[in-house]
């Protein structure tokens, strides 16, 4: 059993693997629909899955449970709220007792930074542990998913994928999803800039990290003009009100708006521009409430590939 705790431990040949074994479903579970006729893998049958998020999720936790239940497994819902976590129970008890009743792997969203790291050291080759999102670090498989949409649009060609340029804008100081995106992406030679304006922007130690081990270029570009012409995709992310200090005023978050947020007119203007955001969308903050639906996003074909490279995840962690 192995587990998916941080993306930059995924080495580019994992990454390939990965990425074919996702596109395999990809293509198989379209060729069912085509056909109407049912997808059926029994990669998994006698596995167990538990879905374990201790923040909200609507993607990450339902594609997750859809590829468990494709590869025919077992799925256990894990009710947080209902759960003797909510007595005080530790994550570490409530591993044990998972492994006691035989479950295989568990898929954790959790607000804390680098939990995982800290669980699987008690349930290490015991569990799987799939990280499904920790705080502002990591979400590996989101990363994931993210670089097989962009190997689609590199014509799926992983030398093509070297000429690809990305561009990822917006709220790169609260994000997660950043990280693995980026460090995915960087290691697959995808040409990557940034921009986010100073109080989205990251700090100086995170870019000086991403500079040294991702071997990232430029300092994030001030101007999203200069940016939409210099790439092939635009990445945006949402601005994480969440996460954002109370401090900021109305004022203040509108005159952000103004710096991040992608319109039609942008797309129309860099006509070779293809869109992806990994959801949930602000319409009207980080994208223009015109763009739902807009042809050039790939923003459905991100969530469509959200569940093949879960159920890749899944088997090369059982
Ligand atoms: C992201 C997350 O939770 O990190 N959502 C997702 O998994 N698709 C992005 C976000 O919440 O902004």
């Amino acid at each position: 059993m192995r587990s998916l705790l941080r993306s930059n431990t995924l080495d580019v040949d994992t990454l390939y693997q990965l990425i074919r074994t996702a596109q395999g479903f990809v293509d198989a579970m379209e060729k069912a629909r085509a056909t109407g006729r049912p997808f059926h893998n029994d990669s998994l049958k006698g596995k167990t899955v538990t879905t374990l998020f201790h923040e909200a999720s609507t993607r990450t936790r339902l594609s997750f449970e859809l590829a468990a239940k494709n590869l025919g497994a077992t799925i256990l819902p894990f009710p947080v709220e209902q759960s003797s976590l909510k007595k005080g129970e530790s994550l570490e008890d409530t591993l044990e007792t998972l492994i006691a009743m035989g479950v295989d792997a568990v898929v954790l969203r959790h607000a804390q930074d680098g939990i995982h790291l800290e669980l699987d050291k008690h349930t290490h080759g015991r569990l799987a542990l799939l990280n499904a999102g920790d705080g502002m670090s990591d979400h590996p498989t989101q990363g994931l998913l993210d670089v097989l949409t962009l190997y689609q649009q590199a014509g799926y060609n992983f030398d093509d994928l070297k000429k690809l340029r990305l561009g990822i804008v917006g709220d790169i100081k609260h994000s997660r999803v950043v990280t693995a995106s980026l460090t995915l992406a960087k290691k697959l030679g995808v040409q990557v800039k940034l921009h986010a304006p100073d109080a989205l922007a990251p700090s100086p130690a995170t870019l000086d990290r991403w500079k040294q081990e991702l071997q990232l270029k430029d300092s994030p570009e001030f101007d999203l003009e200069t940016l939409l012409a210099q790439v092939d995709v635009i990445m945006a992310l949402r601005l994480q009100k969440e996460r954002l200090s109370a401090s900021e005023t109305p004022e203040a978050l509108e005159a952000l708006v103004q710096k991040i947020q992608l319109t039609p007119d942008h797309l129309a203007r860099y006509n070779r521009v293809k869109l992806m955001h990994p959801g949930p969308v602000n319409w009207g903050v980080e994208l223009h409430a015109d763009l739902a639906k807009h042809p050039k996003s790939l923003i459905n074909q991100q969530v469509r590939n959200g569940v093949a490279i879960r159920m890749a995840c899944l088997i090369w962690a059982l």
